[in-house]
């Protein structure tokens, strides 16, 4: 079987990023636990926020420490509509972790509110405008719907390669 890995970077930012954005559905999901305008709800709303303008950022560095390596061969070979649909998988996910944090920022500029980020306060991307808001939500929110199917086949895939086909694609993204 390959040894060709990922490089340690781009397996980092993978696992990094899976973990925010289960942070990022959990805290969304899960926020009406708590009152409308409660301390604790507005908590999970900036904790949603600066998970998510996070994984644009480790996205932004991901593209280009990926764009440096060649893509590491699976062994044994899957056939070539298996490797045009991960393509395709790939690149609607990473549409997704720069389109939906972007959204979000835009909601917030359109609302006219703060955008923190670990202490920092972002700078608004659009002027206040109450009509663009109600869309970017819709938009946001159709995405971030459309994200757990796209983030299910691209989990069922790496589970049935391994499982069943039995090749290398999960433990190219793997450590030592
Ligand atoms: C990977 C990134 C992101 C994912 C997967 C994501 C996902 C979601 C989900 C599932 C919802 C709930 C939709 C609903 O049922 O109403 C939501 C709402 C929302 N998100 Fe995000 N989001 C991301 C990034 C961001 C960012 C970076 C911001 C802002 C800087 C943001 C701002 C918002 C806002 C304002 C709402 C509506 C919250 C409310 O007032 O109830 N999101 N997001």
């Amino acid at each position: 079987m390959s040894t060709s890995r990922y490089s340690l970077p781009t397996i980092a930012l993978h696992w990094l990023t899976f973990l925010l954005i289960i942070g990022v559905y959990v805290t969304m999901e899960f926020r009406g636990s708590f009152e409308r305008g409660s301390p604790e709800r507005e908590l999970m709303k900036t904790v949603h926020y600066m998970l998510g303008l996070t994984v644009l950022l480790l996205t932004v560095a991901r593209i280009w420490f990926r764009s440096r390596q060649a893509y590491p061969a699976i062994v044994p070979q899957p056939p070539v509509w298996q490797h045009k649909l991960a393509a395709l998988v790939h690149l609607a996910l990473y549409a997704m972790m720069l389109g939906l944090p972007l959204l979000g920022w835009l909601i917030l500029s359109a609302e006219g509110k703060v955008i923190p980020f670990w202490g920092l306060e972002l700078p608004a991307l659009i002027a206040p405008n109450e009509e663009l808001v109600e869309i970017f939500e819709d938009l946001h929110e159709l995405v971030a719907d459309a994200g757990y199917a796209l983030i299910g086949i691209h989990a069922v895939a790496a589970i049935y390669h391994h499982h069943i086909v039995k090749d290398n694609t999960l433990l190219r993204m793997k450590g030592k």
